[in-house]
């Protein structure tokens, strides 16, 4: 079988030039040294799928520090190396490239291949996750584009097949499950029959109760972070994962619903380009653990291996929002002021406040908070403690609450302008000091 053309053509039309141009010096250096450089994983993936990538990883058939030192010496960049692992991160002004060593594992796969096929990126392709993860690009002059193909990669993007490579592949790695599951809803694939039953396997023994709370999280994170995670997460259900992780997770329909409502409303305020970003994981967590009662929920956080600090601010944060529903409850649009409203917001993270916006069923609310988001947030006064001081009022506590008081005001439409502002905050001054004199009793 061939087991190598050249989509020299591809990868020209669909990089940026500054990437090929990269590509090709890395090449140079690499016939420079004597070793043939390949880009791999992910990255070559994605050229073939057409996806967006400039996560780029290489693997030198040589030494990746010695020759990491040399392409940052090149190029005005700095090199972080693991001289244990035999791989180093060459971090440019505006990229960060992993180098790593082809491995020959000879001791871990003697009888695995024929000897003659022994070449070090073929055994460091074999250890990877799944057959469309395991390409690699040759970038050295003159083999430039060719694509090397092992283990029917192209054949299963054309299939639009998730393939582990070998059996063992999940017990060796259980969260490759949570792997498959991510690519096979990111690219619209299906995990194919035999991964699929090896997947069950897997879950039957219950490799999964062994995986450690951060790397259950990790991979969760990443699926939060998907364009689509609740489809990932539906999926994880179907094969009985949710539960695998912890019975409380179950995906409940009340759960998917309100992760549904978590999506959209996500999605409408990345499609704004606001700041700050939000963290998904975050957002989806509230709506995954939803229902669960308060002194069960460290169930949750303690099987995920949050930390301390992590955990109270999660708890914080569903308290907020407990909280905040109730207030939120007798806002009404008509009657009460935008700044109550905003007051009820502004102590919340974002990832609350987009909960609440999910969670609310009432229109009115909705669009309160989405003008919170949108305008009311962003709102800032034009006078300041400097123009308190020049009233002659003593600076202490009563500044803070003069300036939220003008704030309100301006959210309100009550103090436009700056003169308006000045003379609201003059008249909240005297009756301060008149309440001060009179509570000193003189
Ligand atoms: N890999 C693996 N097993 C894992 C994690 C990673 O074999 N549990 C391999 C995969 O071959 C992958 C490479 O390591 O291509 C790099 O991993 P990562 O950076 O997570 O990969 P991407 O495939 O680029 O994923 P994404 O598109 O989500 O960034």
């Amino acid at each position: 079988r061939r087991r190598e053309r050249n989509i020299a053509s591809l990868v020209n039309s669909r990089l940026p030039q500054k990437m090929i141009d990269f590509l090709k010096v890395a090449g140079e250096l690499g016939q420079d040294m004597g070793w043939e450089v390949y880009a791999v994983g992910g990255f070559v993936r994605d050229i073939l799928l057409a996806r967006p990538n400039f996560d780029l990883d290489l693997v030198v058939e040589g030494d990746a520090i010695a020759y990491a030192r040399r392409l940052a010496r090149q190029l005005g960049g700095r090199v972080k190396a693991h001289v244990k692992f035999k791989t180093a991160v060459v971090i440019l002004d505006d990229q960060r490239v992993d180098v790593a060593t082809a491995r020959l594992e000879y001791y871990e796969y003697p009888a695995a291949l024929p000897t003659v096929e022994l070449s070090s990126i073929k055994m460091d392709l074999y250890r990877r996750d799944f057959t469309i993860n395991a390409l690699a690009l040759r970038i050295n002059p003159g083999r430039f584009g060719q694509l090397v193909d092992f283990f029917g990669a192209e054949q299963d993007m054309k299939n639009k097949a998730i393939r582990v490579l070998h059996s063992l592949s999940f017990v060796e790695d259980p969260t490759r499950i949570l792997r498959a599951i991510r690519f096979e809803r990111r690219f619209e694939f299906q995990i194919g029959g035999q991964t699929l039953r090896l997947i069950k396997n897997a879950l039957s023994l219950d490799l999964f109760s062994k995986l450690s709370g951060t790397r259950i999280m990790h991979e969760l994170q990443l699926i939060m972070a998907e364009e689509n995670p609740l489809a990932c997460l539906n999926r994880m259900q179907e094969l009985g994962i949710m539960e695998a992780i912890h019975p409380l997770l179950k995906l409940s329909a009340d759960r998917v619903q309100v992760l549904m409502e978590l999506g959209k409303v996500n999605n409408w305020y990345k499609l704004l380009y606001l700041e700050p970003r939000v963290v998904p994981w975050k957002l989806y967590l509230l709506g995954l653990t939803m229902g669960i009662k308060r002194d069960q929920i460290g169930q949750v956080t303690s099987r995920l291996r949050f930390t301390t600090k992590e955990e109270r601010e999660f708890l914080q944060l569903r308290d907020m929002i407990g909280d905040a529903l109730m207030r939120l409850m007798s806002w009404r649009e008509d009657k009460s002021r935008l700044s109550r409203l905003s007051a009820i917001l502004r102590p919340i993270p974002l990832e609350g406040v987009l909960f609440l916006m999910a969670r609310s069923r009432k229109e009115h609310i909705r669009r309160g908070i989405s003008q919170y988001l949108t305008r009311l947030r962003d709102v800032t006064i034009d006078v300041s403690g400097t123009d308190l001081q020049e009233m002659g009022l003593a600076p202490g506590p009563a500044y803070s609450a003069i300036l939220v008081r003008v704030l309100e005001a301006k959210i309100d439409g009550r103090a436009q302008t700056r003169e308006d502002q000045l003379r609201l905050a003059k008249r909240l001054g005297r009756a301060l000091s008149r309440t001060c004199k009179e509570g000193d009793g003189s």
